[in-house]
């Protein structure tokens, strides 16, 4: 398994360029399954997640092209013909978001069979919001053998209040949707951008749908869709995770195509903290100049605090001066990362959902194991401050999210360097 190896110390300076956003590229990916023409999506991330999708559309007869060439970052799907609509255990556990094609594929061909997808190391991640709403819509839906099986003649419009928040969930519904006969109404649906970039691209394809973005989406069934052309939005949580390196190693950083007003509540963290953060249309620069200053924070649904950024934060706390409160509260066990810290030096203590954080604690290099994606950028935070070299284990975590990191902090004159094995294992279910 691939290794990082990072030597601390060295203020990141330059400019980065921020890939398209993996959390929008996979709802955008399985919204082609809703129509026999070809869809092109533009600003694919390259990382992991997406090869996987590409593997999970194929396998269920769809032809995926996916290029990442210097111009472009584009894959074409069209799924004229979908012999085989079953998502395999082999791939959904390796990607739990594998379930974003239960919706489009009994929209599409009035049945799925869809694995299970297991918890993974932040939760127990149940899709049982999914499985509901699509109830609502008239499914028949039955588990068995770790596999559900759903079937429907035509999905019909239904009122569907959702009892949590679910991203995936509101993402599954939308696509499920678009097709069905008459109006559905979704209440409580989450409002991140990754939801309306998804929305964006099925009304490109014809599907008529108001509110998204909102906690409220109507949407009036249609027939069938056509094939279009979409250019995914940025990813905010890797902006994130750069804006924090830039700030953790008193850098100067410019991130480029990126959107800032997707990163509201961490800019202004950031700012609490005494980083100087000065905003373009699509770029952002980040300084910090004197020494950090601690500040609390309280994961909610956007556009509150992100729980993709809770762990990079914290890395950042570590570095602050005073006490910093990081409360996780939308995953069960998302403080993986927090012992790994600690084992650097870090001076951090969990009480339920609450982690303590005391700064300035100065960190030393360790060896040190990655646990799942957001937890892996979180040590590769921490080692980019840490005295000495750090070597972090099982780093496919963070490939799974983040195209080329090693590169693009090189960039910026971090020193980073990937050691792997010649033959590259397949990682256990993440
Ligand atoms: C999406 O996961 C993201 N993944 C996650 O990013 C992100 O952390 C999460 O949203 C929250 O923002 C993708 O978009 C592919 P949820 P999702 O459904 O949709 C509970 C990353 O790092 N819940 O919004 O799976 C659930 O257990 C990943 O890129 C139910 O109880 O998250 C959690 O406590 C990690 N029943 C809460 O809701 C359900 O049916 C929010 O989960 C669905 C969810």
């Amino acid at each position: 398994m691939d290794k990082f190896i990072i030597r601390g110390g060295t203020p990141l300076q330059g400019t980065i360029r921020i890939s398209g956003a993996k959390n929008s590229a996979l709802p955008c990916m399985a919204a082609a399954i809703l129509t026999e023409d070809e869809v092109t999506l533009e600003n694919i991330p390259d990382v992991r997640d997406i090869e996987t999708e590409r593997k999970l559309l194929a396998s269920m007869g769809a032809e995926v092209e996916l290029g990442y060439g210097r111009a472009h970052h584009r894959t074409r799907i069209r799924c004229a013909l979908l012999s085989d609509p079953v998502a395999k255990y082999e791939i959904v556990k390796t990607m739990r978001a594998s379930s974003l094609v239960l919706g489009p594929l009994i929209a599409r061909t009035g049945m799925a069979r869809v694995a299970m997808p297991g918890g993974c190391a932040i939760g127990g991640r149940p899709i049982d919001l999914h499985i509901k709403g699509l109830q609502a819509m008239g499914a028949e839906i039955t588990q068995e053998h770790g596999y559900l099986e759903a079937r429907a003649k035509r999905l019909r419009g239904a009122h569907i209040v959702f009892d949590k928040i679910t991203v995936t969930g509101t993402e599954d519904l939308l696509m499920a949707a678009v097709l069905a006969g008459g109006e559905t109404v979704m209440e409580n649906c989450a409002r991140e951008p990754e939801v309306t970039d998804l929305a964006a691209l099925l009304t490109a394809m014809g599907a008529r749908i108001e509110g998204a973005g909102a906690s409220t989406i109507r949407v009036q069934g249609v027939e069938r869709l056509h094939g279009a052309r979409h250019r995914i939005n940025p990813d905010r949580i890797e902006a994130g995770t750069f804006l924090v390196a830039g700030a953790i190693t008193g850098g100067d950083v410019t991130l480029t195509g990126c959107n800032p007003n997707h990163l509201s509540a961490v800019l202004h963290k950031l700012q609490e903290c005494g980083v100087v953060c000065d905003l373009t249309a699509d770029t952002i620069r980040v300084r910090s100049q004197s020494n950090l200053r601690s500040a609390d924070i309280s994961t909610e649904e956007y556009p509150g605090f992100p729980t993709d950024m809770q762990a990079q934060f914290m890395a950042l706390a570590t570095q602050a001066e005073g006490t910093s409160l990081v409360t996780e509260n939308i995953f069960e066990n998302r403080f993986m990362h927090v012992q790994e810290l600690v084992r650097m030096g870090a001076n951090i203590r969990v009480d339920g959902r609450t982690a303590t954080v005391r700064g300035r604690s100065p960190l030393s290099a360790a060896a040190v194991m990655a646990s799942d994606l957001r937890a892996s950028a979180s040590l590769v935070l921490a080692a980019l401050v840490a005295e000495g070299e750090t070597i972090i284990d099982r780093v496919y975590h963070i490939d799974r999210g983040y195209e080329r990191i090693e590169e693009k902090l090189r960039g910026v004159g971090a020193k980073i360097r990937r050691i792997g094995n010649v033959f590259r294992e397949e990682p256990e279910s993440a």
